[in-house]
C-alpha cells in the first residue's frame, strides 16, 4: 500500500462547471509528502476500506467534524498588494484623486524592499488563511520589490501570478512614482518576466510573470504596444484595468476615440491569457470582442459596489461566453476575503436583476447604453405578508 503524509475523510465540494456544484461525500484524501492531494478516494472503491482501516487512530488520519468541508482553494483574480497597507480606508474620493492622494504616494514606499517584504508576508499569510491559494497580482513598478513579492508566494505555497506595474507616462504619473522612462519600463519588465520564468523552476505550485500595464491613462502607446509584443513573446499572462470608472473609460475614448477593450485590443493585450479588472462600462462590441479573444473578466463586487458605484452584468456576460472569475480588488475593495465578494456578488446581481425598477427615463436610458434591454428586470413587487 502507497504510504502518504496524511489522510482526510470527510465531504468536499467542487464544481464541474459554473452552474453544477460536485458533492464528494465521505470522500478520503490522501495528501503526499509534498503536501499535494495525490489521490481521491470515493466510498465505493475498493481501496477505500483497507486504506480507512490502515490509517484509522494514527496521528496523520483526520476525519472531519459534523459541519466541517472541504472547498476548493480559492483564486482571486485581482489584488493590488501594496495596497494591502490601506486596506479599509481612504475611499472617499474618486479613482483619479484616490491613485494622486494616497495610491501613488504608499505604493511608491515599495522601494524600499524591507517596507515591501513586511507588507507583503502579511498579505500573503492573511490571504492563505482566508482560503486563497492562487492570486493574480499587481505589485508596483518596482522589479526588486515585484519579485521580492513573487518569491513569497513560492515560500508560503501560493500560487502567485505577479505584474510588476508599468507606468511610464510622464504626463500622467508623478515624478515620484512612474518608471524613468518608456524605454526601462519594457527593459525592467522583460528582465522581471525572465526572473519569475527562472523562479518557477522552484515552485512546485507554480509562479508565473504578469505583464501589466496600470491601465491605459497610466502609459504611453509605445509601451502598451511594447507590452503587447512582450506578452506575445513570451506567451504571458496580460492584466490591467478595462472601463472601471466613467473618468477612464471617457479618458480612453477622448484620447484614442475608442473604447478601452479595442484599444487594448490594438496593443496587443486581449489574449487567451489577459484578465481583465472591473469592465464596468463595457458595451455590446466591447463584449463581444472579450469573448472573440478568450479575454477573461476578473469581477470585483465590493470594490465595483462601494467604490465605483456600479454593478456589471455578469450573467448577461457570462452568457456571451466571457469567462468570469472574483477579485477582491484589495484596496478598492475593502475586504481581503473571497467569501464576503461572493456574497456581495449575489446582493449586486440581485439588485440588478430584481431590484426596484424606476420609471426614470434616464435610467432606462444607461440600461440602453450597456446593452441590458433583453435583461430580466422584475416590476417592483411587495412582499407576500402586505399584498393585499
Ligand atoms: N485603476 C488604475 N489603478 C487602479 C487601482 O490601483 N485600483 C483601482 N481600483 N483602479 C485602478
Ligand atoms: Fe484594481
Amino acid at each position: 500500500m502507497e504510504q502518504y503524509m496524511q489522510l482526510f475523510q470527510g465531504t468536499a465540494f467542487s464544481s464541474t462547471s459554473a452552474k453544477e456544484v460536485q458533492i464528494l461525500k465521505d470522500y478520503l484524501f490522501a495528501i503526499n509528502a509534498e503536501g499535494v492531494i495525490k489521490k481521491v478516494i470515493a466510498p465505493e472503491d475498493a481501496e477505500y476500506q483497507p486504506l480507512l482501516e490502515a490509517y484509522q487512530g494514527k496521528s496523520n488520519f483526520r476525519r472531519l467534524a459534523e459541519g466541517q468541508y472541504l472547498l476548493p482553494g480559492f483564486i482571486d483574480l485581482h489584488v493590488h498588494a501594496p495596497q494591502w497597507a490601506q486596506s479599509g480606508t481612504a475611499l472617499d474620493i474618486p479613482l483619479y484623486d484616490w491613485l494622486n492622494t494616497y495610491t501613488f504616494p504608499l505604493e511608491s514606499k515599495f522601494a524600499d524592499l524591507d517596507f515591501a517584504e513586511k507588507v507583503y508576508e502579511d498579505l500573503v499569510s492573511t490571504l492563505l488563511a482566508n482560503g486563497t491559494t492562487t492570486v493574480l497580482y499587481f505589485a508596483t513598478v518596482h522589479k526588486e520589490a515585484s519579485l521580492l513579492l513573487a518569491e513569497l508566494c513560492v515560500k508560503k505555497g501560493q500560487r502567485g501570478l505577479v505584474g510588476k506595474v508599468v507606468m511610464d507616462d510622464p504626463a500622467q504619473n508623478p515624478e515620484y512614482y512612474r518608471d524613468a522612462d518608456t524605454h526601462s519600463a519594457l527593459a525592467d519588465t522583460e528582465d522581471f518576466i525572465l526572473a519569475v520564468r527562472e523562479l518557477a523552476k522552484t515552485a512546485k505550485q507554480g509562479v508565473y510573470p504578469v505583464v501589466t500595464p496600470r491601465f491605459i491613462p497610466s502609459c504611453t502607446d509605445e509601451a502598451l504596444r511594447g507590452l503587447g509584443k512582450l506578452a506575445d513573446k513570451y506567451d504571458a499572462y496580460v492584466q490591467s484595468h478595462c472601463s472601471e470608472s466613467d473618468w477612464a473609460h471617457g479618458y480612453v475614448r477622448d484620447r484614442l476615440d475608442k473604447n478601452d477593450a479595442f484599444a487594448l485590443r490594438d496593443f496587443g493585450l486581449l489574449r487567451e491569457k489577459s484578465v481583465m479588472a472591473h469592465c464596468n462600462f463595457l458595451d455590446e462590441p466591447d463584449a463581444d470582442l472579450f469573448a472573440e479573444t478568450g479575454t477573461a473578466i476578473a469581477h470585483c463586487p465590493i470594490s465595483n459596489a462601494y467604490f465605483a458605484n456600479s454593478v456589471i452584468p455578469v450573467a448577461h456576460f457570462h452568457g456571451k461566453g466571457i469567462d468570469i472569475g472574483l477579485g477582491t480588488d484589495i484596496s478598492g475593495g475593502f475586504s481581503p476575503s473571497l467569501f464576503d465578494n461572493i456574497r456581495q456578488a449575489v446582493i449586486s446581481s440581485r439588485m440588478l436583476e430584481d431590484g426596484v425598477d424606476l420609471p426614470s427615463p434616464h435610467i432606462s436610458a444607461v440600461f440602453r447604453s450597456r446593452g441590458l434591454r433583453s435583461m430580466k428586470r422584475s416590476t417592483w413587487r411587495q412582499p407576500e405578508a402586505v399584498r393585499v
